[in-house]
């Protein structure tokens, strides 16, 4: 028997209707297009609207329509591993619900946290249940309701997230596609420039830390952009030299949607062109668990089986990482 891969094998996105433009931010705070387009590359994002809804309600949407997408049924999956920063509730794990909600009775699922590099540090830990032969369906989702975290009258902040779910299907295969290495990282002193203040069990929530507004993200911007900008580029770097791939050999870099400035930074290190370089921060800004299957899906039709694609992200911790995967399937559209 030949080594065991998790490879994906099938990809959906979902975003919410309302957008979100620059013009509109425009009214809530002192910002212009102008600002916003050359600072970061973000035109527009996707907003949920609706009491009660939250992250799974983006989830469970992308998981359902990735069931139908690859004719599998809800009670085959394993395991679902949701990725978020923002879950419905502190407990249950939004991955509960959305395992509810889309009936998928015998799956056991839970939340991972790591910020923007959620879903790239769920892909690795879903793919080590496939590589040992333990799960033979597996799903990661990632998926913000980042709108519900953002403070809007803070301009740092409120022009970069937006809302949406991406979810892929991890299954076994031999043939030697599907995730061929990981590059993980974590700096816990880079805490202090990207968190949430209050909420948390060190800080629980009170009439003080609500009139204080330290229930939404807190980005002190400028060292979150230097480290981004060397880490995203350092472990792509590094991912491509340990599995000696050269930047012709490299078919698509799927890098998490923060800021085009970072991702700009990342592919000229890498010498890879922007053709190969899935950008749509114009159109979502940054849904945290959201942006890397967002590209994936987006652009799925242009994939090809056996292209090398490499992942990068970089987040709150600090956590950042880079994964790379031989695509194991042409498109299905
Ligand atoms: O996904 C998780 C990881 N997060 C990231 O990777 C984000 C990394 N950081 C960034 O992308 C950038 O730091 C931001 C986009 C958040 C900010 O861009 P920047 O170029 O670092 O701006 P800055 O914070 O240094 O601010 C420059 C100026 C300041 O004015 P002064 O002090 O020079 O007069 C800000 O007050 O721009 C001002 N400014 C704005 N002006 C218009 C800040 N936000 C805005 C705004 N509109 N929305």
């Amino acid at each position: 028997m030949g080594k065991i891969n998790a490879a994906i094998t099938g990809i959906q996105g979902y975003v919410p209707e309302y957008i979100l433009t620059n013009k509109e931010l425009e009214t809530y705070v002192e910002t212009n297009d102008e600002w916003i387009t050359s600072r970061t590359g973000i035109k527009e994002r996707r907003i949920l609207k609706g009491e009660g809804k939250g992250s799974s309600e983006l989830g469970a949407k992308a998981v359902q329509k990735l069931l139908e997408k690859t004719n599998t049924s809800a009670e085959e999956i394993d395991l679902i591993i949701c990725a978020t920063a923002t879950p419905d509730m502190v407990f249950p794990a939004t991955a509960c619900i959305i395992a509810n909600k889309v009936g998928a009775q015998n799956a056991f699922a839970y939340d991972l946290m790591a910020a923007c590099s959620g879903f790239l540090f769920s892909l690795s830990t879903a793919s080590k249940f496939i590589e040992t032969g333990t799960y033979k369906k597996v799903i990661v989702v990632g998926a913000d309701k980042m709108s519900s975290i953002v403070d809007y009258s803070d301009r740092a902040t409120c022009i970069i997230f937006g809302d949406g779910a991406g979810a892929v299907l991890l299954e076994p295969t031999e043939d030697g596609l599907g995730i061929q290495d990981a590059i993980l990282r974590t700096d816990g002193s880079g805490g202090e420039f990207l968190h949430m203040k209050a909420g948390g069990s060190a800080k629980p929530a009170s009439h003080a830390t609500v009139d204080a507004r330290e229930h939404f993200v807190f980005q002190d911007g400028q060292p979150v952009f230097k480290a981004a900008v060397k880490s995203m580029a350092d472990v792509s770097e590094e991912i491509m030299q340990r599995n000696n791939l050269a930047a012709d050999d490299v078919a698509w870099l799927v890098p998490h949607q923060a800021n085009k400035r970072i991702i700009d930074a990342t592919a000229r290190r890498m010498g890879v062109g922007n053709e190969k370089v899935m950008l749509n921060i114009e159109k979502y800004g940054n849904t945290t668990n959201g942006t890397i299957p967002l590209c994936l899906w987006e652009w799925e039709n242009q994939l090809k089986k056996g292209d090398n694609i490499i992942l990068a992200a970089f987040g709150g911790g600090f956590t950042w990482g880079s994964i790379y995967i031989k695509w194991a399937y042409d498109s299905k559209k």
